[in-house]
């Protein structure tokens, strides 16, 4: 495999040959064991980040940190808080730390414009909450909202739907209930159409482009709904029961949304970095302005502590370079999510957009290709449900995986004695498995202890490196240094392996021929012109359509393949 050249890459790949030839298990076991431990844990308020279950040692870091240097990461991070195009293809900064940035703290040279423009943003948001919280926020029938569907897909809905699905839990408080619709086929929308009362629920029409058509579609139908029952025009409604959030002020008002309910988020923040944006409106709808703060503060601290740590011991740095590691130097292609907390259930699709949608790529910001593997193949799932499942083949299949193990110390949540008792044995199981399978992971049969030994059967095949993250609870703030982690380390490797993050040119071609495609099933199949037949060139998709419509009754029988 080809390496970049410079000092401290050749040195990695000199390095690597003795790291691969020293047993993994060994390096975990032997008497050195307790000094590596401690060298290779790191903590950041009450975040710890144990990298001792990775197959690397101190020399490795101080090598990635070199390497790092040599590819003017401090630099290039100084360039992204200062707002510098970093999104060199679309020639754009990539300002999301601007929409949790204090307006009590300046906001670094460069910044400032983005920042103050969301802080003014924010201030719109929280009155809009406030004013829904008070129940004066009323729907065409002047009946108080009890309901939020919020409509977008990708980064417009997988981070607010996260928060809300760990914090709504987490708090057991809701000042109104929220739903998240992201499938283009309708099929989240219609249980809640037939569930919930039209007088009483407010649409939030998330998507930066406002031209995304998994959403317009959705909101289209949420709408003839909101119409039929309420007996009113969409003019009527967009005053009322409906709240646009974009980059994309001509569009909302285009569609017919008052400025008022208008939100705007500004064009640098990509939409899998925009959750701390207006994005966020309905963490702050249903949970409240007060919990949104506190996780864009969480957010906040993570990006200090991210640009003014010293690399060794930064925690973004590390996770990053530790998965490049991993994933370009010891070749293993995929990446484990595996929360030990059914709260964070969603965590491995928000990563995995997050993660694969910024540094999945192979050209560099030259233009050059890149000459070795980048982004792994993001998966996972609730860990101890995980178990259950596709542990079996990381055990003993034949694949190398890496992973992240993420386990939250306290729960803080009160219930009544009997109850706690048996919620506090509950945890502690969880964390028990938790740690079990990060040593499985490593150390596979040798982590079989001589009492287990004879009642065990082994084969178990280790080797899979992983992180423990440990968190002391789950609230707002540490949810919000969480995912601000996971945002600083796919910046990271980005700067190591010289790609843009920033960007998607992989996902357009798709929604294209998707949109030909759609013309041509929404057409009757005679009248399907020729540049359907350009497009839909190959015989298998083409006898797909005509299987479709056949089960459809329309009449195919003139067509040729
Ligand atoms: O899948 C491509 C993508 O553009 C994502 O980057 C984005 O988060 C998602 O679609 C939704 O886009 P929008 O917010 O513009 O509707």
């Amino acid at each position: 495999m080809s390496r970049d050249a410079g000092t401290a890459s050749e040195a990695l790949n000199t390095h690597l040959t003795a790291v691969k030839e020293q047993s993994f298990i060994k390096l975990l076991c032997d008497e050195g064991r307790f000094e590596r431990a401690r060298q290779l844990q790191f903590s950041f308020q009450s975040l710890h980040v144990d990298f001792s279950k990775q197959r690397l040692t101190s020399e490795t870091v101080a090598l990635l940190t070199q390497w790092a240097g040599e590819c003017g990461l401090e630099e290039k991070r100084a360039a992204l808080f200062g707002g510098e195009p970093v999104n060199a293809s679309e020639n754009k900064p990539a300002l999301h730390m601007a929409a949790r940035w204090p307006a009590e703290v300046a906001a670094p040279t460069g910044m400032e414009t983005a920042a103050a423009f969301c802080q003014q943003q924010h201030t719109k948001l929280a009155g809009l909450a406030k004013k829904l919280h008070k129940g004066e926020w009323r729907g065409v029938t002047g009946e108080a909202i009890t309901d939020v569907v919020h409509i977008g897909v990708g980064g417009s809905d997988l981070g607010p739907k996260l928060v809300s699905e760990v914090l709504g839990d987490t708090l057991g408080k809701r000042f109104v209930r929220a739903h998240y619709v992201s499938t283009m086929d309708g099929s989240q929308l219609l249980p809640l159409m037939q569930s919930l009362n039209p007088a009483t629920t407010l649409i939030v029409l998330a998507s930066k482009s406002f031209s995304t058509a998994d959403t317009q579609f959705n909101v289209r139908t949420a709408l003839a709904w909101l119409r039929d029952a309420l007996g009113v025009d969409t003019d009527t409604l967009c005053r009322h029961q409906l709240l646009g959030v974009s980059a994309k002020t001509e569009k909302m008002s285009a569609f017919g949304i008052p400025e008022d309910h208008q939100l705007v988020f500004p064009e640098s923040i990509g939409g899998r970095f925009s959750v701390w944006s207006a994005i966020g409106v309905t963490i702050a709808l249903e949970l409240g302005v007060e919990v949104f703060d506190q996780l864009l503060a969480g957010a906040h601290a993570v990006d200090k502590h991210f640009m003014q740590t010293p690399l060794a011991q930064n925690i973004p740095f590390l996770l990053g370079a530790v998965g490049v590691w991993n994933t370009q130097f010891l070749d293993i292609p995929s990446h484990l999510v595996l929360p030990y907390d059914g709260r964070l259930k969603s965590l491995p699709p928000y990563l995995q957009q997050l993660e694969m949608e910024s540094n999945g790529k192979s050209t560099k910001v030259d233009g050059q290709p890149v000459t070795h593997v980048t982004c792994p193949i993001v998966w996972g799932d609730v860990g101890p449900n995980a178990q259950h499942a596709f542990y079996q083949l990381v055990h003993q299949g034949s694949h190398t995986v890496s992973a992240d193990f993420i386990a939250v110390a306290r729960r803080n949540r009160h219930h009544a004695p009997q109850v706690a008792q048996a919620m506090a044995d509950q945890e502690n199981l969880t964390l028990a498995n938790c740690l079990a399978q990060s040593q499985l992971f490593a150390l596979g049969d040798a982590a079989i202890t001589d009492r287990l030994r004879d009642s065990t059967s082994l084969g178990y095949r280790g080797n899979q490196p992983n992180t423990v993250i440990l968190l002391e609870t789950l609230d707002a703030w540490h949810l919000g240094a969480l995912l601000a982690m996971y945002e600083h380390k796919v910046f990271v490797q980005s700067v190591l392996w010289g790609i843009n993050p920033f960007d998607q040119p992989g996902v357009e071609l798709g929604k294209k021929l998707a949109t030909s495609l759609y013309d041509s099933l929404s057409d009757p199949w005679p009248g399907a012109d020729e540049s359907e037949h350009e497009i839909v060139n190959d015989a298998g998709t083409r006898q797909l359509l005509k299987q479709l419509r056949q089960w459809r009754g329309e009449d195919t029988q003139d067509q040729e393949l």
